[in-house]
């Protein structure tokens, strides 16, 4: 299996903060990988690194081989890296199906000229992201929402909206920013089945961020464990819960979110 995204030796600093300190890792194209590590360890940096908001100090991210640190964030975007946020992102005052439709544009090429000119192929186009969205707000089940605005939907529901713009972008991967966080069971339980399906059906390769284990021990196949911008353990899941560094981590760590 080949690599799709790699870390080299990256440290990203904040003035004295060390929020990665030295880290390498490799995400396996077609994978599951989880990314867990208490509050500040580091994990949405990983990200952020990644999607090109935020370039390392020292040390760089290869996306296919490629050193992404010229990169500006779109431009990574366009290459096929999908990501929802840690706090949701999305266009409140629009309605889901606009929401995703934003994602679904990102995906088509108008080219310049045609899309001055408003010809026949942009319509064509239009009717191409209409029916990539309508595919996955099928895929997710949020048919009943398709018109509703996004500041009246609950939580969760939002929540599986910004997944849905991800997706629309047609990805070849996408992170994840703890997508359970705020969630009950029965709405984490939703979201697991539908990352599980992300994965499954559409061979999407998927990164997840969590905060605690419960979840990413279930559905992920690798997991990288963080503690103060250190990598302490890359592996199986199994074996993370039987390593020692990965164990005091987590003792006296919170659990509300
Ligand atoms: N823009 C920033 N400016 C200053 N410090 C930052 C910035 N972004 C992150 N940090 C610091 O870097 C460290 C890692 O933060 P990061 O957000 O990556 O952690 P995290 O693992 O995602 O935490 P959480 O579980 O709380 O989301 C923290 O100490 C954080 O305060
Ligand atoms: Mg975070």
């Amino acid at each position: 299996m080949s690599t799709i995204v790699s870390f080299k030796d990256v440290s990203l600093n904040f003035g004295g903060v060390k929020a990665l300190n030295n880290v390498s890792f490799d995400i396996k194209e077609g994978s599951l990988h989880a990314i867990i590590g208490p509050n500040g360890a580091g994990k949405t940096s990983i990200f952020n690194c990644i999607s090109g908001i935020y370039k390392p100090t020292s040390g760089h991210v290869e996306f296919k081989g490629e050193n992404i640190g010229s990169l500006r964030p779109d431009e990574i975007a366009n290459k096929g890296v999908a990501r929802t946020f840690q706090n949701i992102e999305l266009f409140e005052n629009m309605t889901v199906l606009d929401n995703i439709l934003i994602g679904a544009h990102r995906h088509i090429d108008y080219g310049s000229i045609s899309g001055i000119l408003f010809g026949p192929s942009v319509r064509e186009k239009e009717i191409e992201a209409r029916k990539i969205a309508e595919d996955i707000i099928d895929f997710l089940e949020i048919e009943e929402y398709r018109f509703s605005y996004i500041l009246s939907l609950p939580y969760g529901i939002q929540k599986r909206v910004e997944l849905a713009r991800a997706l629309a972008m047609k990805p070849e991967i996408i992170l994840l920013d703890e997508p359970a966080a705020g969630m009950n069971n029965e709405e984490t339980e939703d979201i697991a089945r539908f990352i599980l399906d992300i994965h499954e059906e559409l061979k999407i390769t998927t990164v997840l961020v969590d905060h605690d284990m419960n979840m990413v021990m279930d559905i992920a196949e690798d997991v990288i464990v963080m503690d103060f911008g250190q990598k302490l353990f890359d592996g199986i899941p199994k074996d993370a819960i039987h390593d020692k560094q990965v164990i005091e981590a987590y003792l006296g760590v919170s659990t509300d979110k």
